[in-house]
């Protein structure tokens, strides 16, 4: 039996269970809208929101028609929230210009808002049985020791990607994608991987050279940059809180956030942080810090309060107690609490 024969019998046996993979696994609105949840985010966090998604929205002309917000509201916590607004605005324009059918092929599904050459491969292979490639990181170490490429990153994904092309079967592309992406998870591990238990065991060129715990070359790690940013807590006279979008940003596009100063390498000093408050008055900083940390950069926020405003029309304002029913990332509840323990603080002492 050739390798790729062998992986299709290996997947046959061992693939695991995944929503996804089972009741309509070709109907390609299900395969992307879990190719676009798992882009940054590892399986078991994304099977429950596909779930509910796939529960809320069954179908792409559902999703399409459904309110941005909701959507927004449904993906909070799974991050990278520009995937969300991408995801909706992909729904709407296939219903458009589509008749409400994803396209089948690499270079159409890569004209889609969200789709990039690893998603889209996976969609043409999965849900149209073509032959396409989809590497992502699994896959490009899985590749790695396979072939024994010590290369940097940079190259060994152009080398991977063609060298999966070539092995991309007619029969089975979709199973053959997601047999590499299992052996990644499963067998061929970032660390301790089970070679014994791997169908190219006999093939594997790091195996043969003993070269697979040094690969893939591991590229010297960037230190995540740590930003600052002063976080603006206003509250109005009757108890309510204002909340702001950040429009058309990656990490947290359009979810309601705390308003703030832009992220920057130094500290602000209150001062300085005022001229991008959201409204003038006399702000007070809460003792302590809140630190929230993303994949690629992390933030220490002071806060800085404001109490007793009076809200204008077309302001922001959010009931503290509504709180838990808004799409709130974790980065926003963290301030929320800190402001909460600050607030719990005060009042003790003043209870002294
Ligand atoms: N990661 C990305 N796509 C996947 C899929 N279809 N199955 C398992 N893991 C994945």
């Amino acid at each position: 039996m050739n390798p790729v024969d062998r992986l299709l019998a290996w997947y046959d046996r061992h693939a695991r269970e995944l929503p996804w993979r089972t009741g309509g696994a070709s109907d390609p609105y299900r395969v992307w809208l879990a190719e676009v949840m798992l882009q940054q985010t590892t399986v078991p966090v994304v099977i429950p929101y596909y779930r509910r998604f796939l529960e809320r929205w069954p179908t792409l002309a559902a999703l399409a028609a459904a309110d941005r917000d909701d959507v927004l509201a449904l993906w909070a916590g799974l991050g990278y929230y520009a995937r969300a607004t991408r995801l909706h605005e992909c729904a709407r324009v296939v219903v458009r210009d589509h008749a409400g059918r994803f396209p089948g092929t690499v270079a159409e599904l890569k004209g889609l808002p969200g789709i990039g050459t690893y998603t889209a491969g996976a969609i043409a292979a999965i849900a149209f049985d073509r032959p396409e490639a989809a590497v992502d990181g699994n896959v490009e170490r899985v590749m790695a020791r396979y072939l024994a490429v010590d290369e940097p990153a940079h190259r060994l994904r152009r080398i991977v990607a063609e060298a999966v092309s070539d092995m991309v079967p007619r029969h089975r592309p979709g199973d053959f994608a997601q047999a590499l992406m299992d052996l990644g998870s499963m067998v061929c591990t970032p660390r301790a991987p089970r070679c014994g238990a791997c169908p190219l065991d006999g093939e594997c060129r790091a195996r043969q050279r003993g070269l697979v715990d040094s690969l893939p070359r591991r590229s010297p790690r960037k230190r995540r940059p740590l930003r600052q940013a002063m976080a603006f807590w206003l509250e109005s006279a009757d108890g309510r809180v204002m909340l702001t979008r950040r429009r058309g940003q990656s990490l947290l596009g359009d979810m309601l956030e705390v308003p703030s100063t832009p992220w920057r390498d130094d500290a602000w000093t209150l001062g300085e942080a005022l001229a991008h408050a959201p409204r003038a008055g006399s702000w007070s900083l809460l003792a302590g810090s809140v630190d929230h940390a993303f994949t690629h950069v992390a933030v220490t926020f002071r806060v800085a309060c404001h109490q007793g405003f009076v809200p204008a029309a077309g302001d922001h304002w959010h009931e503290r107690d509504a709180f838990p029913a808004l799409a709130l990332p974790a980065m926003t509840w963290k301030i929320i609490d800190h402001v909460d323990a600050a607030r719990r603080e005060t009042g003790e002492n003043e209870r002294r």
